[in-house]
Formats: structure tokens, C-alpha cells, sequence
């Protein structure tokens, strides 16, 4: 019986995840998205193409990996046809890799009018949500009024649709917001992506994830969001609603605990933030600046800036207990290039008092980040393919973030490309 390695985000989000899945799926057989919905953006870059998934598991670009959009994932159908459509150029055999849990949940049109009302009438508190009905769609769920999957299969599916659209435009009428919207051409675009869903084969995911383990088969979990992002242990309320931390894995897919092996946690070189809420390393000078322009800090799914910062090891380091972390992955090491000094986060100021812990709250007002300097590197990383060619304060920053977090890292990255991956240990 085989284990499933289980790959996560241990920020908030944007470490570079879907780069990572891309490549280790040539090690795999089948690749399990287990969370999140259309928030995400997992961009994958080789042979020139640039490619953003959303849905879709990172694995589909590969010839023999099956790809599992399991029951802790949230599906905007209408967002998941563009995405097939976007892929039908490169003739993947699709319908063939990819396969749908009954029990995950949909996102209907009326979700993404919620999460938007919630938005606008929250005002400057507001989320900075994606917009995508994650939100609302989660607490259907949650509130076991939602719809899934394999209802679509049922007789009364047309009923239980409306009844809950209903419900939603009744539900908006109480938030004090005007939102211009077509509600026909919203229909239109669910119903045909409802159509591109059936395309796809619909299965009992647990008896799916099940089988494939007593087959021995080689499966990689993809986590989407990031820990700092998880409704239950990141920054609340300026969270995503679902579990990103190693845990929701388990209630995402249907696999026990103990059946989990090895946790990569990819983490980028430094820290990137998209939407509100507290981030203590934030940079607002002109380092901040380049990073985020050499790093292309965009949003994959919404374009918008992300806020950039140093690299904050008292997060990290809670991130890897939640997590259970085994391996770390560093990202963007190749974006540091050129700066002298490096400043990694190494407790906080809490209070008055310095605390080696991430606390109930990390706002800016009672929490200030204590750093310590490591020297910087200044050669382009880019074209590296071998550690022994790494300048030696990489080297050190490697080792420093190793100790602090006592786990070993075995790959960093120095590009967007596939092949740029440096392999440090077997
Ligand atoms: P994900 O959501 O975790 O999959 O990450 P995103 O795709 O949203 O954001 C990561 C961004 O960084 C994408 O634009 C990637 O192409 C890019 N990227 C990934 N790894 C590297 C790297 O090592 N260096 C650079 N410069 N860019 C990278
Ligand atoms: P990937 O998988 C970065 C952020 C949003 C917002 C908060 C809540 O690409 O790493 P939501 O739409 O979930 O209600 O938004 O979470 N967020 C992400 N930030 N990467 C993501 O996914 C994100 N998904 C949601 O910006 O602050
Ligand atoms: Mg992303």
C-alpha cells in the first residue's frame, strides 16, 4: 500500500506550487487537488508556454499521470470550461487524465454575487477576496445546503438549483449593495460549463484514492492557498475558507492520516502577500519594489500587485509543525540576486516582549519583526544547474533557514522554466 506525498504552500500562497507538481509528476501516477477552487492560480512555464490552472491539478500536462479534482475542491463550471478550452490546443487527451469527486461542491453564479456584496459592504475591512464565491460556496458547505458534484446526476437537480438560487437572491437582498449583473447570461455560462463538466468521468473518490493506494501507485497531493491562508490557522478573518494546511489533505481526498509520507513545503526566498490583512516582513521601499518587479509579482488570477516582504522564519517555522514538513522547496532564490543585505525575520517584537512564536494576532499595531542580516549574492542564478555553483551566501542562507526550521532542503529554484531546478540532496 502506497503513501501519498502531499505538497502545500507554507505562506500565503504564490510559492510557486504548480511549478513544482509539474515537475515532480514525472515521479508519480496520479495527482490529487484537494482543496481550494478557482482562487487558485498555478502557473507552469516550459517549452515556452506559460500556462495558469486553476481547477485543474498540475499534472495534466504529463502523458501518463491521472489527475483527481477531489471532494475538498470547489468547482466554478463556468471557469472550468475556459480552462479546457484554453488546453485543448495541446491536444493533453484530456477527458482520458482527468477525473471529478462527486462530493465536491459547485460554485454557482449567485456565490460569486455573495462573496462580491460581502466584499463591497465590508468596505475598507474587506477580505480582498478573489471574488471567485469561495467564500460563500464553503459555507453552503459547511451549512449543508450546498450543491455537489454528483448531484447533477439526480433527478432533481434542476430543482435543487434554483431553490438554492432563490435562496441567494433573497440573501442579497439583504446586504445594502447595488451589483450590476445579468443574471441570463450568468445562467448561460454555468449551464454550458455544467455540460463541459459532464464530459468528464464523475467518481467515489474514496474508493478511488483507496484503490489506487493498494495498487502501489505513486500519488502527489497539491495543496492550493497557503498555510497563512488556512481558515482554521492562518492570519483570520483575512483568510481563504478552507483548510490549506497539511490536515485538509486528509478531509479533502479521503485519506487517513497515517497514510501520508513525505510533505514538501514550498516556500518562496522571500514573502509575497496578495489581498488585505497583516503582514509584518512587508517591504515599502525601493527593495520591496524590485523584488516585486523582478520577481513579477502579479497575481495569476487576478493580475493584481502582490506585496512583497523578507523572508519571515517565525512564520515558516509554524507553518512546518502544522504541516509536518519533511522537505522544504525554496523558490525565486534567482530574484534576490543584487541586493547586499539580507534580512530574515527571526522573532517578533509582541507587545514589548520578543516571542519566538506565531501569536493569536500578527497586527502590525502589537507585533514588530526582529531581524537578523545575512549577506547577500550578486551572480545570476538563473542558468544554474549544479549547488556547487551556488555563490557561498546563498549556500548560508540556505543553511540558516535549514537550522532555524530543522528541516533539510532539497531543491531551490532559479527561474519560472521547468528545467530551472537545482536538485541540493538525494
Ligand atoms: P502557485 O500558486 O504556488 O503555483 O504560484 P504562482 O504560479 O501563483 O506564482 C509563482 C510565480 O513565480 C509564477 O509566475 C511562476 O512562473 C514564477 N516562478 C516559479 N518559480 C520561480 C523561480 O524560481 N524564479 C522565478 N523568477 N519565478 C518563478
Ligand atoms: P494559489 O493556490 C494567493 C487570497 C486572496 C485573499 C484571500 C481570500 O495560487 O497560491 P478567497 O478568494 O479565497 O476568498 O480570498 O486569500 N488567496 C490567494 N492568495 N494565492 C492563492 O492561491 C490565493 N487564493 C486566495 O487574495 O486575500
Ligand atoms: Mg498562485
Amino acid at each position: 500500500m502506497s503513501k501519498i506525498n502531499l505538497l502545500l504552500g507554507l505562506q500565503w500562497g504564490d510559492e510557486g506550487k504548480g511549478k513544482i507538481v509539474d515537475i515532480f509528476t514525472e515521479q508519480h501516477d496520479v495527482i490529487a487537488r484537494f482543496q481550494g477552487g478557482p482562487n487558485a492560480g498555478h502557473t507552469l512555464v516550459f517549452n515556452g508556454h506559460k500556462h495558469v490552472l486553476h481547477t485543474i491539478p498540475s499534472g495534466i500536462f504529463h502523458d501518463k499521470a491521472m489527475n483527481i479534482i477531489g471532494n475538498g475542491v470547489v468547482i466554478d463550471p463556468s471557469i472550468f470550461k475556459k480552462e479546457i478550452e484554453n488546453l485543448l490546443p495541446f491536444n493533453l487527451n484530456i477527458t482520458e487524465k482527468l477525473v471529478i469527486s462527486r462530493n465536491a461542491h459547485l460554485i454557482l453564479p449567485t456565490h460569486r454575487l455573495i462573496d462580491a456584496a460581502s466584499e463591497v459592504s465590508k468596505g475598507k475591512a474587506k477580505i480582498g477576496s478573489t471574488l471567485k464565491g469561495i467564500g460563500p460556496t464553503y459555507m453552503d458547505k459547511t451549512g449543508r445546503n450546498g450543491l455537489r458534484v454528483g448531484d447533477m446526476e439526480h433527478p432533481e437537480w434542476m430543482e435543487k438549483y434554483i431553490a438554492l438560487k432563490e435562496k441567494h437572491l433573497n440573501l442579497l437582498t439583504h446586504y445594502n449593495v447595488k451589483l450590476d449583473y445579468d443574471m441570463q447570461e450568468l445562467e448561460k455560462a454555468f449551464f454550458e460549463g455544467i455540460e463541459t463538466l459532464k464530459q468528464f468521468p464523475f467518481i467515489d473518490s474514496v474508493q478511488y484514492m483507496h484503490q489506487a493506494m493498494a495498487e502501489d501507485k505513486k500519488i502527489l497531493a497539491e495543496g492550493a492557498q497557503g498555510t497563512l491562508l488556512d481558515i482554521d490557522f492562518g492570519t483570520y478573518p483575512f483568510v481563504t475558507s478552507s483548510n490549506t494546511s497539511a490536515a485538509g489533505a486528509c478531509t479533502g481526498l479521503g485519506v487517513p492520516p497515517n497514510q501520508i509520507g513525505e510533505v514538501f513545503g514550498i516556500m518562496k526566498a522571500y514573502t509575497t502577500r496578495v489581498g488585505s490583512g497583516p503582514f509584518p516582513t512587508e517591504l515599502f521601499d525601493e527593495i520591496g519594489e524590485k523584488i516585486a518587479q523582478i520577481g513579477n509579482e502579479f497575481g495569476s488570477t487576478t493580475g493584481r500587485k502582490r506585496r512583497c516582504g523578507w523572508l519571515d522564519l517565525v512564520a515558516l517555522k509554524y507553518a512546518v509543525q502544522l504541516n509536518g514538513v519533511t522537505q522544504l522547496l525554496m523558490m525565486k532564490a534567482d530574484v534576490l540576486s543584487g541586493i547586499d543585505i539580507l534580512k530574515v525575520c527571526t522573532s517578533y517584537k509582541y507587545n514589548g516582549e520578543e516571542i519566538n512564536h506565531f501569536p493569536f494576532s500578527i497586527d502590525d499595531d502589537l507585533l514588530q519583526p526582529v531581524y537578523t542580516e545575512l549577506k547577500g549574492w550578486h551572480k545570476d542564478l538563473s542558468e544554474v544547474k549544479e549547488p556547487s555553483e551556488f555563490p557561498a551566501e546563498l549556500m548560508e542562507y540556505i543553511q540558516f533557514i535549514e537550522k532555524y526550521l530543522n528541516v533539510k532542503m532539497t531543491y531551490v529554484s532559479v527561474g519560472p522554466d521547468r528545467k530551472q531546478i537545482v536538485k541540493l540532496m538525494s
